[in-house]
């Protein structure tokens, strides 16, 4: 099947009480191992590239692996999604560029401009039948080059989400309730917390409408323990627990966002090769345990968070 776009896998996974897993890509063996598991389970998939990922990897090469994706993997739904699109000109871009969806962040802009920005971005995607992700609230933590500090992280606003679907047509709205980009989310000592009780009104004044959480990989402790224990140092080192974003998933978010732990497991799985076999240098030697701990590290996600397998 050709990319799709998010509309159809959200309402379905709205109704159905589950969500997409949306995985950050940046290579080929990242590419393959994500949407192997897809495969093998019948998940349906996002595949999203950043601006990061583009100045990398290239915006044609990426475009052009998933394309492979799309078709060594035909049966299950795929789309292929702008993460942090920062302006209009950008996902524009990537609309014309076969992305099937894109979202605008203007999160950190004052709310008309992220009104104005993200209504110009829809006017324009769904011209091109391509779905609109856009956020209210500011995530901390890492994304590219910048860096939202704890203190000026903010929860979003419920009194501000209808005014704001209703004037921009977005198709799905990134919430900040919690979660944070990186694998840093919480202090050691601190007990995570996420504010179901935003998600609950969010949802209450956008019956049936999707939301998606950024920030939210777990940073499974098994990877970050081979990480420090082949010569890593990412001391206290803290994800969202699963039973918490199994939780959302049951709810309103019909989108988890995972890039961290995507990181974390080629990682683990390339340190430990090359403590384990120092004299080998062929990359196909340690990028194929590195492609299979992500194919293994998103086939458990599909099971214990979000829910999806056999949906496709
Ligand atoms: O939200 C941030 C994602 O993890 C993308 O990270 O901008 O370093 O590619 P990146
Ligand atoms: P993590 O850093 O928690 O994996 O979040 C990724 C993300 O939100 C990408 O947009
Ligand atoms: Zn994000």
């Amino acid at each position: 099947m050709p990319l799709v776009n998010t509309r159809e896998m959200f309402k379905k996974a709205y109704e159905g009480g589950y969500a997409i897993g949306a995985f950050n890509v940046n290579n080929m063996e990242i590419v393959q191992g994500i949407t192997e598991a897809c495969q093998e389970l019948k998940a349906p998939l996002i595949l999203q590239v950043s601006a990061g990922a583009r100045k990398y990897a290239n915006h044609t090469y990426l475009t052009k692996l998933v394309e492979a994706a799309v078709i060594e993997n035909p049966d299950i739904p795929i789309a292929l999604h702008l993460d942090h699109g920062s302006s209009f000109e950008i996902c524009k871009d990537c609309v014309d560029g076969g992305f099937t969806s894109v979202m605008y962040d203007g999160s950190s802009k004052p709310y008309e401009e992220n009104v104005e920005e993200a209504r110009r971005v829809v006017e324009y995607a769904h011209k091109y039948n391509v779905t609109v992700e856009a956020e209210l609230g500011k995530l901390a933590g890492v994304e590219d080059d910048v860096n939202v500090a704890d203190d000026k992280a903010q929860f979003t606003d419920p009194d501000e989400v209808k005014d704001f679907v209703t004037r921009t047509g977005v198709d799905s709205l990134a919430i900040a309730i919690g979660t944070s980009h990186g694998a840093y989310k919480f202090k050691p000592g601190q007990k995570p917390q996420l504010r179901f009780d935003i998600l609950k009104e969010v949802s209450d004044r956008l019956p049936g409408f999707p939301i998606v959480l950024h920030g939210a990989s777990s940073v499974i402790p098994q990877f970050v323990e081979e990480i420090n224990k082949y010569g890593g140092q990412m001391p206290d080192a803290i994800g969202i627990p699963e039973e918490m974003l199994r939780e959302a998933a049951k709810m309103a978010v019909c989108k988890i966002n995972v890039d961290s732990d995507l990181r974390l497991a080629m990682t683990a799985s390339i340190r430990k090769y090359l403590a384990e076999n120092p004299s080998h240098f062929d990359p196909r030697q340690y990028l194929a345990p590195a492609r299979t701990a992500i194919k293994d590290m998103v086939a458990h996600k599909i099971t214990a968070v979000l829910g999806c397998a056999g949906k496709a």
